[in-house]
């Protein structure tokens, strides 16, 4: 009977990997109903596995997208109150489209926002606790170039990386910024009581997980310094780092259809936009966090 029955939840999700790095998707999962905790399982496993899952075909509500993230953990909220644009303040909506369903026009603060994903990153890098993840909903996505998603894997990149480059990066800690990445994009500064929320943090560029496993840890848009760096030769690092890392080896980009999700790690894979017009493109995507868990090491 035992048997039988883990024959039925093995064959009711399908795995397929996406590139030789990072990636799969996933069949068989329906997002808009609670999981069976078997299928809940078999996903956290191939999400630590894969750091990217695809899901195909969602047509979820907002309610249906948080519920199914907290499977996962507990969800973080925004730190600036005015994101959370949506009904649910774990909904974090990145979109050029205002409520009326007209673009934006590019000066507006939410359309400089969105650019901000343009450049390679890891979500929430500038709290003492990164989040673990996140689950993107596309539901209005680009179409005929632009607005894909690449993703590249931090802990390949690491053991993969030449000792003269891995023995310049061994020890040393970024300083992450929310406000900083805010000033240099030329956003509206924030007030002292938001600001206050989230000072600086700082973390290790080499980051080790609980498993035992290291990946290199960048976000380049959030990363003011390397502790005890000026800011040009923190730049300079930066950008060896992150072109070592965004290699095509170790690289997954994907390419939205409407209703896709996508649930990517955090702690191993950074993340970017790739450039579309959005003057003339609708992009909507609503996005949770996966809030992270206190792991010194
Ligand atoms: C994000 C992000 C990627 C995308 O939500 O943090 O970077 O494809 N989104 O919109
Ligand atoms: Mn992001």
């Amino acid at each position: 009977m035992d048997g039988y029955a883990q024959k039925v939840v093995v064959m009711a999700i399908s795995i397929k990997e996406l590139h030789s790095s990072l990636g799969a998707e996933i069949g068989g999962v329906d997002l808009s109903i609670p999981l069976a905790p078997d299928v809940k399982q078999e996903i956290d496993t191939a999400w630590q596995r894969y750091g990217v899952l695809v899901f195909r075909n969602q047509e979820v509500t907002d309610a249906e997208h948080v519920k199914f993230s907290r499977c996962f953990g507990e969800l973080e909220v925004l730190p600036e109150t005015e994101r959370t644009d949506s009904s649910l303040p774990e909904i974090f909506i990145l979109s050029n489209v205002d409520s009326a369903g007209e673009i934006l026009p590019e000066e507006n603060e939410a359309v400089v926002f969105n650019s901000l994903t343009w450049a390679w990153h890891t979500d929430s890098c500038y709290r003492k606790v990164p989040s673990k993840g996140a689950i993107l909903h596309g539901i209005e996505v680009v179409k005929g170039g632009g607005g894909e998603t690449r993703f590249a894997n931090l802990r390949r990149a690491l053991e993969e990386m030449p000792v003269v480059l891995r023995d310049r990066v061994e020890g040393l800690k970024g300083q992450h910024s929310w406000a900083w990445m805010r000033s240099h994009r030329n956003l509206p500064e924030m007030n002292p009581a938001e600001a206050a929320k989230v000072p600086p943090v700082q973390h290790k560029l080499i980051r080790k997980h609980l498993d035992g496993s290291e990946s290199l840890y960048i976000s380049p848009i959030y990363m003011q310094r390397i502790v005890g760096w000026s800011e040009e030769a923190t730049r300079d690092l930066v950008d060896e780092l992150t072109g070592w890392a965004t290699q095509e080896r170790y690289v997954y980009e994907h390419s939205w259809e409407e209703h896709d999700v996508l649930m990517w790690d955090n702690t191993w894979t950074m993340h970017m936009v790739m450039p579309y017009d959005s003057s003339s493109q609708r992009r909507v995507m609503h996005r949770t966090a996966i809030a992270g868990i206190d792991q010194v090491i």
